[in-house]
């Protein structure tokens, strides 16, 4: 099978930007879990499912048409039913309901086969929370990328402001550590690394230090 680079960790982590980068230098695909539970959580309000009925979720997740085409830009344009959802997967409401229907059990199994799908040659960098513990845990190198809370709180109100959308910095930070609480507590797949992965906190450091860390483990 192809090689895999699994990149984890919670919200704001530098996650996106680094396996961004990352599948950009080596030439490899690029698997966004985290767009399919939002996607996943947006198909629920287009087909006026609520994200608490967990049966119908997962049946959205089973039968979720979903595309992502890559524009000349190098922008990701995602697309649900044909129509691009790109925009308002991404806003805070976006990422709740991603947060919420990705707790449900038969939400994950029934979106695995489709993560699984995106590992072909010459290689793949995975983005998301349990890349290396779940979904490949056979994967040849594993990254858990953190930092404080307030930190990526931070830097997501930089990313959203710069997107002009109108948030507040505490709310975030609230938004951040409610979801952080919920994705570690959840009963299945919990954000925690995997015990063979390389953990790096970028509380203190930039992103082009990360990523120059993380391309000496991949030279390596
Ligand atoms: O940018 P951020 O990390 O906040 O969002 P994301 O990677 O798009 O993921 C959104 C939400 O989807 C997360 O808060 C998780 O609850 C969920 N998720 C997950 O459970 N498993 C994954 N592999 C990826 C995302």
């Amino acid at each position: 099978d192809a090689p895999v680079i699994a990149v984890d960790g919670p919200s704001g982590a530098g996650k996106g930007t680094i396996s961004h980068l990352l599948a950009d230098r080596l030439g490899w695909h690029f698997l966004d879990s985290g767009a399919l539970y939002r996607v996943t959580g947006q198909a629920c309000l287009i087909e006026g499912v609520s994200w608490d009925d967990h049966p119908a979720v997962t049946e959205v997740a089973r039968h979720l048409d979903v595309s992502f085409t890559y524009a000349e830009s190098g922008e990701v344009l995602v697309a649900y039913k044909g129509a691009d959802v790109s925009a308002v997967i991404r806003t805070e409401e976006g990422g709740r309901g991603a947060s919420t229907v990705a707790a449900i059990p038969a939400v994950r199994d029934a979106l695995l086969a489709r993560q699984r799908e995106f590992c072909r040659p010459p290689g793949l960098v995975a983005d998301g929370r349990d890349m290396g513990t779940v979904v490949f845990p056979a994967a040849d190198l594993k990254f858990f990328l953190t930092a404080s809370a307030e930190e990526r709180a931070e830097r997501r109100f930089k990313q959203l402001i710069s997107k002009g959308e109108s948030v507040s910095l505490p709310r975030l930070l609230e938004d951040i550590q409610e979801r952080d609480a919920r994705d570690s507590t959840r009963s299945v797949s919990p954000l925690v690394p995997a015990e063979d992965a390389i953990v790096i906190d970028s509380t203190t450091t930039t992103i082009e230090q990360v990523f120059d860390q993380v391309m000496l483990e991949v030279a390596r």
